[in-house]
């Protein structure tokens, strides 16, 4: 009897316990949750019905659904919705993508990669905006049309952009600079914001191979090669914004004599100090050597040459 009794007992712990294991096991409440279709969430979202249908995913998902995810056309990205209908108080039972909704990074990412892996997100993982927790819907909103391409969440890319990297913004806005402020070209010319294999986000394999790819001229491979500008362009130059012209980290005589120090063809005192400009006006004796480009006033071919004398990297 008790022996009959302990093993009902244990019977019903077993059933107790697989019951347990399997309330765990079970997926989260909001997919528990069936899809209603996009007619019944619109009767409350009133005011996405109009903005939403100018953008590509309307387009695609409404006229010509590639599958049946695509058909769930809202719940495709905020999941099926038939329990958030019935609580709409419950932030578990929806998934938001704004910053105040409060649904999980990773839980919204992964539902815009559902359809959007690979392509130029093939180094999303691991990148340096997926480990800062940045969230697709940082720089996308479908919700609404509002830059010409890419769903973006301000009408260009440089402005998305911006919002987050306000250095760089002042930095273009600096005297010598790339077109970007002026919107002939945008951060993604140079980075890929999904990720890439280099370092910063980098579109190619290395800043040299970044910068030749527009500015051909200086690849070489030259006759006379300057050893700074083969190994990196970013010894001279800064790609953001500069106040020294063309772009230069420092201005001219002292860019080149941060590493060329006199003396070195010529007399070291080539370029003293009562001779700059500032000097000149000060009773000095301004040598005309050091005004305008300066040292590139005879070594013009500072990126390399071509010419069978072409060494001093003069013509
Ligand atoms: C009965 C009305 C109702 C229906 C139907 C409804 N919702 Fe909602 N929804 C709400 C309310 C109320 C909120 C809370 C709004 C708030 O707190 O700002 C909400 C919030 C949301 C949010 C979070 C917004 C945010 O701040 O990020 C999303 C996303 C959402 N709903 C999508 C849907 C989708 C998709 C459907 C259709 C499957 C749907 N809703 C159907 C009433 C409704
Ligand atoms: C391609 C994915 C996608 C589809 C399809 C989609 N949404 Fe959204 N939804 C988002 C994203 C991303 C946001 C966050 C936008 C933002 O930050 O303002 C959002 C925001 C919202 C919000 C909150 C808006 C706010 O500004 O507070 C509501 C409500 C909502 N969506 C409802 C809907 C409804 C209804 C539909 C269908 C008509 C729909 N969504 C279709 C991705 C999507
Ligand atoms: C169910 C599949 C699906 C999901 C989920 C989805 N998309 Fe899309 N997305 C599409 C389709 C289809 C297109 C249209 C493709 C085309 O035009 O070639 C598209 C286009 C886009 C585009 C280009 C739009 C344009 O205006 O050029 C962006 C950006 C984008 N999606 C971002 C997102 C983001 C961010 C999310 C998550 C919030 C998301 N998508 C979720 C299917 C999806
Ligand atoms: C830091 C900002 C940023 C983040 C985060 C981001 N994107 Fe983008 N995305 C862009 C920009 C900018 C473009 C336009 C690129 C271009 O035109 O060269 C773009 C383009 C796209 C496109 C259209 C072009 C294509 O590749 O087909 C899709 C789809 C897309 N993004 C999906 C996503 C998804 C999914 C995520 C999240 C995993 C995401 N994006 C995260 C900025 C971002
Ligand atoms: C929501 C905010 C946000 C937006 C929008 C944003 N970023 Fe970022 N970005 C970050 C954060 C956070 C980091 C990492 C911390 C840091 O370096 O400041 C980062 C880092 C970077 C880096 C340095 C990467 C490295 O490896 O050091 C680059 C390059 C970059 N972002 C480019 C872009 C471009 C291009 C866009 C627009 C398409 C963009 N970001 C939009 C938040 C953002
Ligand atoms: C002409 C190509 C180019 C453009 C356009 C460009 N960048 Fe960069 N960016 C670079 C290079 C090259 C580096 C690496 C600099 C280094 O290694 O010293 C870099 C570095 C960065 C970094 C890392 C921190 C830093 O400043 O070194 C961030 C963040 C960044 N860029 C964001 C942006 C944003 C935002 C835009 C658009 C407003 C933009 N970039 C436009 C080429 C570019
Ligand atoms: C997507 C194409 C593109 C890439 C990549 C690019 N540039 Fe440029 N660059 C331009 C354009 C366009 C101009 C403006 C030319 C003009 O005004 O005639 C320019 C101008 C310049 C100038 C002259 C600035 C001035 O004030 O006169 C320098 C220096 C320069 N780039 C250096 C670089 C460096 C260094 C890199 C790599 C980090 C780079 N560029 C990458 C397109 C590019
Ligand atoms: C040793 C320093 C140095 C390095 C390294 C360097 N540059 Fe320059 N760069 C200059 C100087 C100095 C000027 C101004 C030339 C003048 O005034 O004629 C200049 C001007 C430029 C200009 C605008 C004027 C023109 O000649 O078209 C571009 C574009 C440019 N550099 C691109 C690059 C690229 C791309 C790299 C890397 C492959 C690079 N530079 C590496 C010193 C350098
Ligand atoms: C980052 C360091 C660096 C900067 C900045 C730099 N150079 Fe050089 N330069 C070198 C190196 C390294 C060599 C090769 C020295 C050697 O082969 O002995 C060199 C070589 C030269 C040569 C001699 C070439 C030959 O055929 O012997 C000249 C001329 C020259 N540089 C001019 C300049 C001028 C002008 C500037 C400024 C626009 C400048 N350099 C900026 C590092 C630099
Ligand atoms: C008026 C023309 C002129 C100016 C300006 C000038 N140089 Fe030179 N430089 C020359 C000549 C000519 C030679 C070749 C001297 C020789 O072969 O003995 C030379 C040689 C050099 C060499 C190679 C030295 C060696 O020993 O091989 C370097 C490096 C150099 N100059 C750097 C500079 C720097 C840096 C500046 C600016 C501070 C500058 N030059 C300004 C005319 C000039």
């Amino acid at each position: 009897m008790n022996r009959y009794r302990r093993s009902i007992r244990s019977e019903l712990a077993c059933a107790a316990l697989a019951l347990l294991v399997l309330v765990i096991a079970s997926p989260a409440r909001a997919q528990d949750a069936t899809y209603i279709g996009e007619a019944k969430c619109v009767v409350c979202h009133v005011e996405q019905k109009p903005n939403f249908a100018h953008t590509a995913h309307a387009k695609a998902m409404r006229a010509n659904p590639a599958n049946e995810l695509q058909a769930k056309v809202c719940e495709a990205c905020h999941g099926p919705g038939s329990r958030h209908v019935k609580n709409s108080e419950d932030k578990s039972l929806i998934i938001g993508f704004t910053r105040s909704w409060g649904t999980p990074i990773e839980t919204q990412n992964s539902q815009c990669l559902a359809c959007h892996k690979g392509g130029q997100r093939l180094f999303w993982s691991g990148s340096t905006h997926e480990m800062n927790r940045v969230a697709c819907a940082d720089c996308h909103n479908p919700m609404a049309k509002i830059s010409d391409s890419s769903s973006l969440r301000k009408a260009s890319i440089s402005e998305t952009c911006e919002t987050c990297h306000a250095q760089q913004r002042t930095e273009f806005r600096r005297r010598s600079h790339m077109p970007v402020p002026e919107g002939k070209m945008s951060c993604a010319d140079c980075h890929n914001p999904h990720g890439s294999v280099t370092r910063p986000l980098l579109k190619a394999d290395s800043v040299n191979e970044l910068c030749t790819a527009c500015h051909a001229e200086k690849r070489g491979p030259f006759l006379w090669e300057h050893a700074p500008v083969r190994e990196n362009c970013t010894n001279c130059h800064v790609p953001h914004g500069s106040n020294h012209d063309k772009l230069l980290v420092a201005a001219r005589p002292f860019l080149c004599q941060q590493c060329h120090s006199p003396p070195v063809g010529h007399p070291g005192q080539f370029y003293r100090a009562d001779q700059t400009a500032a000097a000149a006006i000060q009773g000095g004796t301004q040598s005309a050597r050091i005004i305008g480009r300066s040292c590139v006033n005879c070594h013009s071919a500072v990126h390399g040459s071509n010419h069978p004398s072409g060494t001093r990297l003069q013509r």
